[in-house]
């Protein structure tokens, strides 16, 4: 089992590229599978759900070839419409092979996902959608079984009891490309990942109208070709570097970033009284001077996301004075919380505000991931606590962050991984 070590106390100077979207990806790859032709994907992160994402393509007869980040899709092997226990349980996002397997071969059987470490993560409204389609479905062995010889475009109503669903929204809007007529997808997702998901059906052929919005119009069963296409930037990655640079009062450059998809965490960080500087050149980010608290509100895009809060909330951990961290999209996400507490950190949760003390110093200690996010979160206490930080269950960190420790030591940090 591999562990990370940070040694605390280094000032993060440099450059850093950022990777393209994980969570872009995710789709774009499934997506690419309604094509009659082979797609190019490019930009594409070296991670380990990427990989899973991959065998998924395959389990349904497609090729799927990651090299240099550039990920060849050939969707003409498409014949199978099972996506096994096996990966679904390893990777929640195989769910976008029920819009696939039912937008091309009328019939999809996926195994239900299940909770994890962040909440009870529903697809309530993913089959809520599929079924305004026309789809009947039934759940039956952990399996989720869907058929759909003719899929008719509809209204579908996608709020959920947090907002809307990017799950959702990617399964209700893959389906909807082969559905007669035409679907609107009412309270859609408006994060990015979606709008570059569109953009890469629009790319294909499809119609669509409204990527970005939370009102998408689908123009059913245009044919689809396959494209050569580059996914967004990763903004979580980004996010994770720009409080990397305000944790150590360093002075750091994103190199790839979309400004536009990072301006909730930018004005946060600002707020808190970091400086950010958006310009051609890249995204300058410089943590000089005292912080403030601050008040932190999770919310849907284009509002703080909770990809971001463990982050955020490793950095307030550090500021003088009291923050209040609100999480509304996981019922769970507060895991890092007893981690953080461990390493000195004074933070209690009430339900789902995390009211955060700012501690003068925090300090190494063995700690366990939980998630993805939670586990970037440790590195960044780790970086600025006094001493080791050992963070075990690291295989968290490679679903999401391509060489972490590689990009973190470029910038100087003392942090390596160890079997
Ligand atoms: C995506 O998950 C991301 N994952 C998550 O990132 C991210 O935290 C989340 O969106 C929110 O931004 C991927 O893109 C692979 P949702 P997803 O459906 O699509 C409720 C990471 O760290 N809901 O938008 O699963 C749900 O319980 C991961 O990279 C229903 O009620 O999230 C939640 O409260 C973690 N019924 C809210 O909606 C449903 O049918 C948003 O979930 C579906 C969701």
């Amino acid at each position: 089992m591999q562990k990370i070590s940070v040694k605390g106390g280094k000032i993060l100077k440099g450059e850093v590229s950022i990777s393209g979207s994980k969570n872009a990806t995710l789709p774009v790859m499934t997506a690419a599978l309604l094509g009659e032709s082979p797609s190019l994907i490019k930009n594409v992160p070296y991670l380990n759900d990427i990989k899973t994402m991959a065998e998924v393509l395959k389990t349904l007869g497609a090729k799927a070839q990651l090299e240099d980040h550039r990920l060849h899709i050939d969707p003409k092997g498409f014949n199978k419409w099972e996506a096994p226990y096996e990966l679904v349980k390893t990777m929640r996002a195989s769910i976008y092979s029920l819009g696939a397997c039912l937008a091309k071969m009328e019939e999809a059987k996926v195994s239900l996902p299940g909770g994890c470490a962040i909440g009870a993560r529903p697809i309530d409204l993913h089959l809520k959608g599929v079924e305004q389609l026309g789809a009947k479905v039934t759940i039956e062995h952990g399996y989720v079984h869907a058929k759909a010889e003719n899929l008719v475009g509809t209204t579908i109503q996608l709020a959920g009891p947090h907002g809307p669903s990017l799950g959702a929204t990617i399964n209700v809007l893959l389906a909807s490309t082969a559905a007669k007529g035409t679907t609107i997808i009412e309270s859609a997702s408006t994060e990015p990942e979606v709008e570059d998901t569109v953009n890469f059906l629009k790319a294909m052929g499809a119609s669509i109208e409204g990527g970005g919005t939370s009102r998408l119009v689908i123009e059913g069963r245009k044919k689809l070709k396959g494209v050569e296409y580059s996914v967004i930037p990763d903004r979580v990655e980004a996010g994770t570097f720009m409080v990397a640079a305000a944790i150590t009062k360093g002075d750091v450059t994103l190199k790839g970033v979309n400004a536009n998809h990072l301006s909730a965490v930018t004005d946060k960080l600002r707020q808190i009284g970091v400086t950010v500087d958006v310009s051609p050149e890249g995204f300058r980010v410089r943590g000089e001077g005292s912080y403030k608290p601050a008040d932190v509100w999770v919310l849907p895009y284009p509002g703080f996301p909770t990809d971001m809060q463990a982050q955020i909330m490793a950095l307030l951990a550090t500021v003088p004075g009291i923050s209040v961290v609100t999480e509304t999209i996981w019922e769970n996400r507060f895991m890092h919380v007893f981690e953080m507490n461990r390493m000195g950190a004074d933070i209690n949760i009430d339900r789902s505000h995390a009211v955060v003390k700012g501690v003068p110093k925090l300090t190494g200690a063995p700690v366990m991931a939980s998630d993805l996010r939670a586990s970037a979160a440790l590195i960044l206490a780790g970086l600025v606590a006094e001493g080791e930080t050992m963070i075990q269950r690291i295989y968290h960190l490679d679903r999401g962050y391509e060489k972490i420790e590689k990009k973190l030591s470029a910038l100087g940090a003392d942090i390596k991984r160890m079997d």
